[in-house]
Order: C-alpha cells, then sequence, then structure tokens
C-alpha cells in the first residue's frame, strides 16, 4: 500500500526528522529516483529518500541539474513516495520552479504534494530564499533548505567548487543558515563547504544538518544512489563519495554473461521454456508428420 493511500504508522513524519536534533541517531539520506532505488533505500533503513533534481545527470545523462523539468519531479516523486513506508520522501524543486513568485512555488511544490505524494520539498539557497521558504510553510508545505555548493547556481558559482572557504564566504553561509531556519526549514543540507564551516552552522542553528562534502559534523549524511553503489565507475567522483558498491561491473558482467548465453544456444534451456501437455505433443508432431 502506497503512502498516497494511506499514511502508515510507521512512516518518519517531518516533525521526527525535526527533533532528531539535539541528540537524536544521524539522519541517513538517500537520493531516489524510481521504485526500485526508492525500495533497496527504504529497505535498507534510510530515513529520507531525496528525489534529487540530480535525475538530470545520473538518470538522463545531462551535464547539469538544470534542465529538469517539474512534470519530470513529479513523475519521478510518484515512483518512489509508492515504494515508501517508513522513509520521508523528499521532491528536490527543479530550477526556476520557485524563483518565478511565491504563489508560482506554492503550485509547483503542491504538484509535488499531491500528485507526486511527498511529505516535503527541498529548495537551495538560505537568504536569497528566505521569502519563499517562509510563504511555502505558511501554506503547509514543509521545506528542507540547502546552502553551499547549490548546483542550480553553477553558473553564477562558475561551476561546481567548494563554497565558503574565505572568511567573508564562511559568514555568508552561516547568515544563509540561519536564515532558512527562521524562515522555517524543517532540515538543512549543507553541501561541499569546509567541515569547519559546517561544524559552526551545525551548532548555531537548531534544526539538523545533513551533509554531503561537508565533513563529519553534521546531524546527518546523504549520498547519491548511483555514487554510493558505484554504478558509473569511470566517473571521476568528488573526494567525499565513498563507493560502497561496484555494482556497475556487476551488471555488466550479468548482461554480458546473457548476450554469450543468447548467442551460443545456452538460453532459454528446456526447463525455462513451455510445453505442450504429452497427449497434445504427440498429436502436434503427428500432424506436422502428416502434413509437413
Ligand atoms: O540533487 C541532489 O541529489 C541533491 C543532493 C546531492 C543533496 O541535491
Amino acid at each position: 500500500m502506497s503512502k498516497i493511500a494511506a499514511f502508515p504508522p510507521e512512516a518518519l513524519s517531518v516533525p521526527a526528522v525535526r527533533s532528531r536534533k539535539p541528540g537524536g541517531p544521524k539522519l541517513v539520506m538517500l537520493t531516489a529516483y524510481d521504485f526500485p532505488s526508492a525500495k533497496l533505500g527504504e529497505e535498507a533503513g534510510a530515513d529520507i529518500l531525496l528525489v534529487g533534481d540530480s535525475l538530470g545527470m545520473v538518470i538522463q545523462g545531462q551535464p547539469d541539474t538544470l534542465r529538469v523539468t517539474l512534470d519530470q519531479m513529479v513523475y519521478h516523486c510518484s515512483m518512489v513516495s509508492r515504494a515508501a513506508r517508513r522513509a520521508l520522501v523528499v521532491a528536490d524543486m527543479p530550477f526556476l520552479t520557485y524563483h518565478t513568485g511565491l504563489d508560482d512555488a506554492v503550485r509547483h511544490c503542491g504538484r509535488c504534494v499531491q500528485e507526486g505524494g511527498v511529505q516535503a520539498v527541498k529548495l537551495e539557497g538560505g537568504a536569497k530564499r528566505a521569502a519563499v521558504i517562509r510563504h511555502l510553510v505558511q501554506n503547509e508545505i514543509p521545506v528542507m533548505g540547502h546552502v553551499g555548493l547549490t548546483p542550480q547556481s553553477i553558473h553564477a558559482l562558475g561551476g561546481f567548487k567548494v563554497q565558503g572557504r574565505t572568511l567573508e564566504a564562511a559568514r555568508q553561509l552561516v547568515a544563509d543558515a540561519r536564515a532558512a531556519e527562521e524562515a522555517g526549514a524543517f532540515c538543512l543540507v549543507l553541501e561541499c563547504i569546509p567541515a569547519e564551516v559546517a561544524a559552526e552552522i551545525t551548532a548555531t542553528v537548531s534544526i539538523p544538518t545533513i551533509g554531503i562534502g561537508a565533513g563529519p559534523h553534521c546531524d546527518g549524511q546523504v549520498l547519491v544512489f548511483h555514487d554510493l553503489l558505484g554504478l558509473y565507475e569511470d566517473a571521476r567522483l568528488p573526494r567525499f563519495v565513498r563507493r560502497y558498491g561496484t555494482f556497475g561491473t556487476q551488471m555488466r558482467e550479468a548482461i554480458g554473461r546473457f548476450r554469450e548465453d543468447v548467442v551460443e544456444g545456452r538460453f532459454p534451456s528446456s526447463g525455462e521454456a513451455f510445453h505442450l501437455p504429452e497427449e497434445t505433443s504427440r498429436l502436434f508432431e503427428e500432424e506436422r508428420r502428416a502434413h509437413p
């Protein structure tokens, strides 16, 4: 049964995630883009499944996240939310879906809740997104903030680069995190920032921080599904990614064995085929011989 049909009693709610701080177990977030990735994440005990706009890169093969559309996000959210029973599902709002006005933002985020079945949305940006975070929260849409390297700003930032390395930039990050918290965000992603700055933000804000490339002091960690599992072994991975498997190799080997078996006539075997009942088979053969 999906969360769209019912809200299972074991489901991790937004207030439950918020109240992990202070002192609760660290939050484990994983990106998921479809039913199987969400089911695996759910079964492995992930607390939060983020339908990341990283899908533009790892699913669609795009060079960045900027081309993901709202319709695509709603579609991916609906697959993920059908697999989630305990995990909180969060939609990562695509570029330009929350930049063009407060009412547009409510309408677009509302589609991810109503059609996609998610419980919360994530927006990139701190102080400059405070008004839209506040407006969404006032309209009953919980918001996860995201500061540091915000991939939707790569053109403005000049690429995928570590943020907050100067004193001024580090101070701005702390201010951005505070602004997101004050606007009502229940949780905050910190991406690609020095560990010292992430530690200061984590100590300063009362909402949980979830790091990716932000060191060990955050209240939780997130990794991208395909990076964690090693599905693209030829990709140059950032230093913060730890691969917990080499499933790309295993999948390729399995497909290669299937190919060889087909070419060599070893697949399917007789046991993997359907057969006529014995008597029908005998009559069928007699008929074939009589009318070649
Ligand atoms: O899109 C994404 O996957 C993300 C995470 C890396 C936080 O934003």
